[in-house]
């Protein structure tokens, strides 16, 4: 394994463009589900208006990023400006209130990593979690919104990627592997590194938005608009750039010393951020580091186990991209 192959891209891999885009639009939510994902967040804040006058819902996550596949649940974040908020309470009061105007299947899971209202609406059928004052998370939302409206190559490499992790069994946190927003992440900063750059990193530009939150400041450049045509000089299709990012992640990136940095669009070292060896339970085995939070290393919940898993699931995808006859079946093949 720490054998770098040299590995060169199949000259036939342009055959797996229309296959690949075709992926990719089959997994676009339609406009009809666009609009009623709006009609429940419009009900839950006529709902929570009511008992909080002062709280704001926002949608994040996949509904929110651009990157959301169709019939995915929806993230909504409640903040309220309140010092002293008991999040437990909040949230069971919530809870029943939602209860009692009809939601199905609420559940309050107050003792979660990020405790959260679950619930059903029986008129849109769409499943949501609530979670309060996770005001980050809105705003790494908008980092990456932004970010796929520079290139379109971006939401097709991630979607992609997103398929295949979640019908190889890759994107479970809680069994060790990647949450979504980290294979995200990870596109992003691929896309940044190819010469020609497809990507910009905005955080390194002069910054048009900035709040702070939690003491953290979110600050970049989110007049995107101006950056459509950024990646041109890069001709390479979405075909090219899949065998590309299984390649790396299965022969080149180095696991040893390695971190992945959206925020300076460039590799960084383990060693400047401290994180080359376990403390408590973050292991970094693979590292990537969060936007604005930047001591949080989304492989954090990767370990002995799970990293071995993780990388023989890339080498899989890479040998598929270089050998296999149908690519754009074998590689989405459960496991
Ligand atoms: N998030 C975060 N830090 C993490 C994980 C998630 O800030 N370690 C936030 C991000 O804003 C992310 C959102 O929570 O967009 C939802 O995370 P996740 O479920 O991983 O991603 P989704 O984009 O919702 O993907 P999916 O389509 O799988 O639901
Ligand atoms: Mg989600």
């Amino acid at each position: 394994r720490m054998m770098k192959r040299q590995m060169e891209c199949p000259r036939d891999i342009e055959r797996l463009n229309g296959p690949f885009l075709a992926i990719y639009q089959s997994l676009i939510p339609l406009e009809e589900e666009k609009a009623k994902q709006k009609q429940l967040l419009t009900l839950l804040e006529n709902i929570v208006s009511k008992e909080w006058p002062e709280a704001q819902l926002y949608l994040y996550g996949s509904c929110a990023n651009s990157f959301g596949v169709s019939k995915s649940d929806i993230d909504v974040c409640l903040a309220i400006d309140d010092a002293d908020i008991n999040k437990s309470e909040f949230l069971l009061k919530l809870a029943d209130i939602l209860q009692s105007d009809n939601l199905q299947n609420v559940q309050a899971l107050t003792r979660a990593r990020v405790p959260i209202v679950k619930l059903m609406d029986p008129t849109t059928g769409i499943s949501c979690d609530i979670c309060i004052n996770n005001v980050l998370a809105v705003v790494n939302t908008k980092l990456l919104r932004d970010y796929a409206e520079i290139d379109v190559r971006l939401r097709q490499l991630a979607f992609i990627v997103k398929h295949w992790a979640k019908s190889r069994g890759v994107n479970e946190t809680y069994q060790g592997t990647l949450s979504s927003y980290a294979y995200v992440l990870m596109c992003i900063h691929f896309l940044q590194i190819r010469r020609p750059a497809i990507l910009p990193s905005l955080q390194e530009m002069g910054c048009t938005y900035s709040v702070i939150i939690d003491d953290v400041k979110c600050s970049y450049f989110d007049q995107v608009e101006k950056l459509r045509g950024f990646g041109s000089r890069n001709k390479e299709t979405i075909a090219q750039l899949v065998w590309a990012f299984f390649n790396y992640w299965a022969y080149r990136h180095d696991y040893a010393s390695d971190v992945i940095s959206v925020r300076t669009g460039s590799i960084i070292s383990k060693r400047e951020k401290d994180w080359t060896r376990r403390i408590g339970n973050d292991r970094h085995l693979i590292c990537i580091e969060d936007p604005f939070e930047v001591s949080h290393d989304l492989g954090r919940v990767v370990d002995k186990h799970s990293i071995r898993v993780l990388r023989e699931e890339f080498e899989r995808a890479a040998s598929i991209m270089q050998y296999d006859p149908n690519p754009c079946v074998t590689l989405f093949e459960p496991y």
